[in-house]
């Protein structure tokens, strides 16, 4: 929702940080969690663009870690990139405002931020077979730019984001409590979710027993996090870096395609409907390993498609734990909303179990650059429609 006097905030937010003031702005609603805005400011050279953001207090309580985190990663990016003529599309700038900082708070106590605007770029939300690859290319890259980065001066945004364990135990405890008496109703989804102890520990026992490293994860690895340039649709940078903490790879190239290569919509109640298109994973898989072959050891490449199912569990396992809990973390638009999430993705479950193999060797197949069959990709004009 567009609050009231929205412009005067923008005029304020864009003048503490020194950009000038706007003539023009536009909400920009591609995102899920932050308000984002478009500002135009005329200056010497002409009408130029800016980024202002107002960060969701709900989902961050720790708005200065979001800020370190972007900052510290825009750094290393561009130490990356700095050769390339196209940086400035590249790469997200923070500004600062005449205190230093990169935050500056309005009159409501939220917390906004001001960033470069990526030019000729898109986002898309719903991906075809060619945005998926190039949004494997993109994720990729972002990885093995980062591959050197150090971790240790990361904060976790969210802490136990991806902690599968601890989201079942949450799954758990609310069933005991069963504070709704809805527990009868998902007896099913239930079970099916708690007989697979193994995927949910698996990546904390690889790590604990040094078999994966932690590295820089991005956390949100969908599509719309993603810029596109607006003719070719070839990827330019990564953006909405509010989840970025140190985690598996396996996680966002799972959660990548648990969103991505589902073929229904994620609250879809007609369970018929809901699978896991092999035509996508693949597309995303070659796109992405190519990217990170040289800095992933090959175990680590072989852990890829355990991260899908783990995504996949985890995100029913909070859907149905919400449902049970009443509805309080995740938004609902109609009754029972949290039910049908669950339902969905416990069905996109066992559909990506039957192809767990499949997945293994479509990734060994890329791994060994021996590609038995390469996908037919869309023409980049016909993606218009989808952004
Ligand atoms: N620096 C930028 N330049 C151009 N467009 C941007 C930029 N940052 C964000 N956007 C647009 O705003 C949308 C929402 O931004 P995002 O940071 O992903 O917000 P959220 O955290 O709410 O998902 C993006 O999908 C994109 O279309
Ligand atoms: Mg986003």
């Amino acid at each position: 929702m567009i609050e009231d006097n929205i412009g005067i905030t923008l005029s304020e937010v864009s003048e503490s940080f020194g950009l000038g003031l706007p003539v023009s702005w536009e909400h920009l609603k591609n995102g899920n969690i932050n308000q984002t805005y478009r500002v135009d400011v005329i200056t010497k050279k002409g009408k130029r663009a800016y980024i202002l953001q107002k960060l969701n207090s709900n989902a961050f309580k720790t708005p200065q870690k979001n800020v370190e985190n972007h900052a510290l990663i825009t750094k290393h990016l561009r130490e990356k990139l700095k050769n390339d003529p196209d940086i400035s599309r590249k790469t997200v700038k923070l500004y600062k405002t005449a205190e230093g900082g990169y935050l500056y708070t309005d009159i409501k106590g939220d917390y906004w931020r001001a960033m470069t605007y990526i030019y000729g770029a898109v986002s898309v939300n719903k991906p075809d077979d060619l945005i998926m690859r190039r949004t494997g290319e993109a994720f990729g890259t972002f990885q093995s730019l980062l591959s050197d980065c150090p971790i240790a001066l990361l904060h976790e945004t969210i802490s136990g984001f991806h902690d599968t364990e601890k989201r079942m135990e949450a799954l758990a405890q609310s069933a005991k409590n069963d504070k709704c008496g809805r527990l009868s109703e998902i007896k099913n989804e239930y079970d099916l979710l708690m007989s697979f102890p193994a995927y949910a520990s698996f990546f904390r026992k690889e790590y604990d027993e040094g078999r994966i490293p932690l590295r820089v994860t991005h956390n949100d690895t969908k599509c719309n996090n993603v810029m596109f340039d607006e003719k070719t649709f070839e990827p330019l940078a990564i953006i909405d870096l509010d989840t970025v903490m140190p985690g598996f790879a396996a996680h966002d190239f799972g959660d990548a395609l648990r969103f991505g290569a589902n073929i229904a919509d994620e609250d879809e109640e007609d369970l018929s409907k809901v699978g896991f298109d092999m035509d996508m994973f693949r597309a995303f898989a070659e796109g992405y390993i190519p990217k990170v072959k040289d800095s992933f050891g090959t175990y680590e490449l072989e852990t890829l498609p355990y991260g899908v199912i783990a995504m996949t569990l985890e995100c029913a396992a909070r859907f149905l734990t919400d449902y049970l809990d009443g509805d309080v973390y995740f938004i609902t638009r109609k009754d029972k909303h949290n039910l049908h999430r669950a339902k969905c993705q416990a069905a996109l479950l066992k559909d990506e179990l039957s192809r767990f193999n499949e997945m293994k060797a479509v990734v060994r197949e890329i791994c060994s650059g021996n590609v038995m069959r390469r996908t037919t990709y869309s023409e980049p004009l016909s993606l218009k429609m989808h952004v």
